[in-house]
C-alpha cells in the first residue's frame, strides 16, 4: 500500500524523488522543508534537568503542523546512546513531541523573520541560537514547578526533556512529552444570556449555565496567565492570553479525562512565533498587551521574562525549588547570553554605543547561528572566530539579496563552493544540478499539494516544465493546482458551479446534503442528537426546502467572480479556435487578478441580486 500523508500527498513519491536527488551526486546539501512520516533521524541532544549529551535515534510518526514558531512532529524514540547516564524523561520506545523552530512554509518563515528582524534587528533566536532554546526550556521547567505549587499538579504544564540542533533544516529544536489530547470541543448552549452574565462576573452559579468545558478552559488559562505573571514570565504569558484569539490551541485537554468537562488541561506551547511590535497588533487583545508591555518598559515583546520576579517567587517557595537552584544559575547565565545576542535597540538603548561585551556576544552568536544553519563550514567558522571585521563583513553580505548569499557560499562553505565551481566548468554537472533543482521543487510542490505525484515526477524530469510552473508557485497552492491540473480543474468547477445548480433542482440531493451536514454537526458537537432528529423529521417541510435552495444559490454566488472569469475565458476560447487549455487558464487567471485589484468582484453583485429576487 502506498504510504499517504493525512492531506493526501504521496510519501513514497517524495522518498523516491529524494533518492533521485541524491543520485545526482551534487556537492551541495539537499534543501529540506520538513520531514515525512517514517523518516528516521539522529540527533545529539542535551538534557534539560542535567545538561549532558546523548545520541538519540527517532522515527517520525506524524507531521502535526507548523505555525510561525516552527514545525511539530509526533515521534518515537528508537534508541538512545549515552555515556554520562540517561537523559531524564527520555526512554527507548517512548512517544514524544518534537518541535523544530523553523516553519515549513516559506511565507511563514519570511514573515516571522521579518517581524523579528524589525523588533530585534537580528535573526530569529529560537531557530539559530541554542542558548535561546535552552533558556526557554529552563523557564518551562520552573513554570512546571510553579504549577505544582499553585495548582497542586505539575502535569498542568507539559514536560520538556532535551534540546538539539537539526543541521539539515538549519534550526534548533526541542523534545517534550507527547500529549494525547484535543484542543476544543464545541458545546451546544441554549443559555447564552446566562453565559454572558457569567463572563461579566455577574453570575456565579445557575442550574442552566452551560458550556462547562469552555468555562473550565477559560478559567484555567486565566489562572495560568496569572501564575506566569507572578513568576515573571510576562511575555510567555501572551501564549495563553485568551483575548489574543490565537492562544486556545496552546492548551490541550488530555483524552484520559475526556468525559469530565473540568480538569486535565495542559499548557503545551511556550515558544512564541511572532514578535509583538507596538505598531502591529495582530488581534484586539494585543493592543492591551502592547500597552502593558510599555508600562513594564518592554516596547517590543517576544519571550522576555523578569529574573528578579522569578527569584522572588523562588524565594517565597524556597523548599520546593531546592533541587532547581543549579538550574536557576544556568538560566541566569543563559538569559544574559540570549538577550545580548541581538542588537535589540528598544531594550539595550545606549548600551549598544559603549558595551564591548555586548558586541562580542552579538558577534559570537551570529557565528553560532551561521553554523546552526549550515551557512559556514568548520574552516570558515574558525577564520570568522578570529576576526570581528570579517564577521561584520559576512553579516553585511547577508543583507544583499541573491549576490550576498552567493558570495557567502562561495567563501564559507566548501560544499557549495565546489558545487558552483563544477557548475561553471562541467556541462554534465550543470545538467545534473538543474535536474536536482527540479527534483527539489517537485518534492516541495507535491507536499504542498500543488500537484499530484504523477505531475511531480514529470517536473522532476523536465526543466521546461519546472520553469513553466515556477511563476505559478507564488499563487496559493489551490489556485496553482486549479490552473495546471485538468482533472482538478474539472472537479473544482463541478463542485463550485454544477453542484449548486444540481442542489437547487434536485430534492433528493438536497436531502442527502442536509443529512451529511447534520452528521458533521453532531461529530463536531455543534448539534445535539435531539436537534438533529428534529431537523431530519422536518426535512420535507416547504420552509426547509426553500432554505436549502437559498443556501444553494448562496453557494453559487460565493464563487461568481472566479466562475465569471472562467466563463469569459471560455467564451474567448470558443471565439478563437485553437486557444489551448493553458492560454484559457492564463486568461481566467488574469481576469481574477484584475477583479481583485479593481475591487470589482462579481460575487457580491449576484448576492445582491439574489437577495432582491427572494
Ligand atoms: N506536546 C504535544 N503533544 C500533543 N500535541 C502537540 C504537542 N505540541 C504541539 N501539539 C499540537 O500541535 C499544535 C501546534 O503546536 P504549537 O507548539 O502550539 O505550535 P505553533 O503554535 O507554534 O504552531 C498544537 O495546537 C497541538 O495540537
Ligand atoms: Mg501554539
Amino acid at each position: 500500500m502506498t504510504a499517504r500523508h493525512a492531506n493526501g500527498y504521496d510519501i513514497e513519491t517524495c522518498n523516491s524523488l529524494k533518492q533521485r536527488f541524491l543520485d545526482q551526486k551534487l556537492h551541495r546539501p539537499i534543501r529540506v522543508g520538513r520531514y515525512d512520516a517514517g523518516t528516521r533521524l539522529t540527533y545529539e541532544i542535551t538534557g534539560i534537568s542535567r545538561p549532558h549529551k546523548a545520541q538519540v535515534h527517532l522515527e517520525i510518526e506524524k507531521f502535526i503542523g507548523g505555525g510561525f514558531a516552527g514545525q511539530v512532529y509526533k515521534v518515537k524514540v528508537l534508541d538512545i546512546e549515552t555515556k554520562d547516564g540517561p537523559i531524564e524523561g527520555i526512554e527507548k520506545n517512548g512517544i514524544y513531541a518534537v518541535k523544530i523552530m523553523i516553519p515549513p512554509s516559506g511565507f511563514s518563515r519570511f514573515f516571522r523573520n521579518l517581524v523579528y528582524r524589525i523588533g530585534f534587528q537580528g535573526p530569529f533566536q529560537l531557530q539559530v541560537n541554542p542558548t535561546a532554546v535552552r533558556t526557554g526550556a529552563l523557564w518551562q521547567k520552573f513554570i512546571r514547578r510553579g504549577a505544582k505549587i499553585r495548582f497542586g499538579d505539575e502535569s498542568a504544564v507539559n514536560d520538556i526533556h532535551a534540546t538539539f540542533v537539526d543541521s539539515a533544516l538549519g534550526s534548533c529544536g526541542e523534545i517534550s512529552d507527547w500529549v494525547e489530547g484535543r484542543t476544543w470541543r464545541l458545546e451546544v448552549d441554549e443559555w447564552m444570556d446566562l453565559l454572558k452574565q457569567f463572563k461579566h462576573g455577574k453570575l456565579e452559579y445557575h442550574e442552566n449555565l452551560g458550556s462547562p468545558e469552555y468555562r473550565a478552559k477559560k478559567k484555567f488559562m486565566a489562572d495560568f496567565v496569572k501564575l506566569l505573571h507572578d513568576m515573571g514570565a510576562y511575555e510567555v504569558a501572551r501564549q495563553y492570553e485568551w483575548s489574543t484569539c490565537k492562544s486556545q490551541p496552546n492548551c490541550l485537554k488530555r483524552k484520559e479525562n475526556e468525559n469530565d468537562p473540568v480538569g486535565s488541561l495542559v499548557a503545551i506551547d511556550f515558544r512564541a512565533g511572532l514578535a509583538l511590535l507596538p505598531f502591529l497588533p495582530m488581534s484586539p487583545g494585543d493592543i492591551v498587551l502592547i500597552f502593558k508591555g510599555m508600562v513594564r518598559g518592554s516596547l517590543v515583546q517576544f519571550d522576555r521574562g523578569s529574573l528578579k520576579k522569578l527569584e522572588e517567587f523562588i524565594e517565597t517557595y524556597k523548599k520546593e525549588f531546592m533541587d532547581m537552584l543549579p538550574a536557576l544559575e544556568e538560566l541566569k547565565a543563559g538569559e544574559k547570553v540570549y538577550r545580548d545576542s541581538v542588537p535589540d535597540i528598544t531594550h539595550h538603548h545606549v548600551r549598544l554605543l559603549y558595551s564591548g561585551k555586548l558586541w562580542a556576544t552579538m558577534l559570537k552568536s551570529l557565528r553560532v547561528g551561521w553554523r546552526v544553519q549550515d551557512r559556514v563550514d568548520n574552516r570558515a567558522e574558525q577564520a570568522l572566530n578570529k576576526s570581528a571585521v570579517l564577521t561584520l563583513l559576512f553579516a553585511f553580505l547577508g543583507i544583499l539579496p541573491f549576490l550576498g548569499s552567493f558570495i557567502r557560499r562561495l567563501c564559507a562553505h566548501a560544499g557549495w563552493r565546489s558545487h558552483y565551481l563544477h557548475m561553471a566548468t562541467r556541462w554534465t554537472y550543470l545538467k545534473r544540478s538543474l535536474r536536482g533543482k527540479c527534483i527539489e521543487k517537485a518534492i516541495a510542490w507535491n507536499r504542498a499539494e500543488r500537484m499530484n505525484s504523477r505531475k511531480a515526477e514529470k517536473i522532476a524530469g523536465s526543466f521546461t516544465r519546472y520553469l513553466l510552473h515556477l511563476p505559478l508557485s507564488i499563487l496559493p497552492a489551490g489556485l496553482h493546482r486549479f490552473f495546471t491540473d485538468k482533472e482538478y480543474f474539472k472537479e473544482r468547477l463541478f463542485f463550485l458551479f454544477i453542484r449548486p445548480i444540481k442542489l437547487y433542482f434536485s430534492a433528493s440531493l438536497r436531502e442527502e446534503w442536509l443529512r451529511d451536514m447534520l452528521v458533521q454537526g453532531q461529530k463536531k458537537q455543534m448539534l445535539t442528537a435531539e436537534d438533529a432528529q428534529k431537523i431530519t423529521s422536518q426535512l420535507n417541510e416547504p420552509f426547509i426546502q426553500k432554505y436549502l435552495k437559498s443556501l444553494a444559490v448562496h453557494l453559487s454566488t460565493i464563487v461568481a467572480t472566479e466562475i465569471g472569469s472562467i466563463i469569459i475565458a471560455g467564451i474567448y476560447a470558443l471565439a478563437h479556435p485553437g486557444t489551448s487549455f493553458g492560454e484559457a487558464a492564463a486568461i481566467s487567471l488574469g481576469l481574477m487578478v484584475f477583479f481583485q485589484f479593481t475591487l470589482f468582484p462579481l460575487g457580491p453583485w449576484c448576492g445582491g441580486f439574489t437577495l432582491y429576487s427572494w
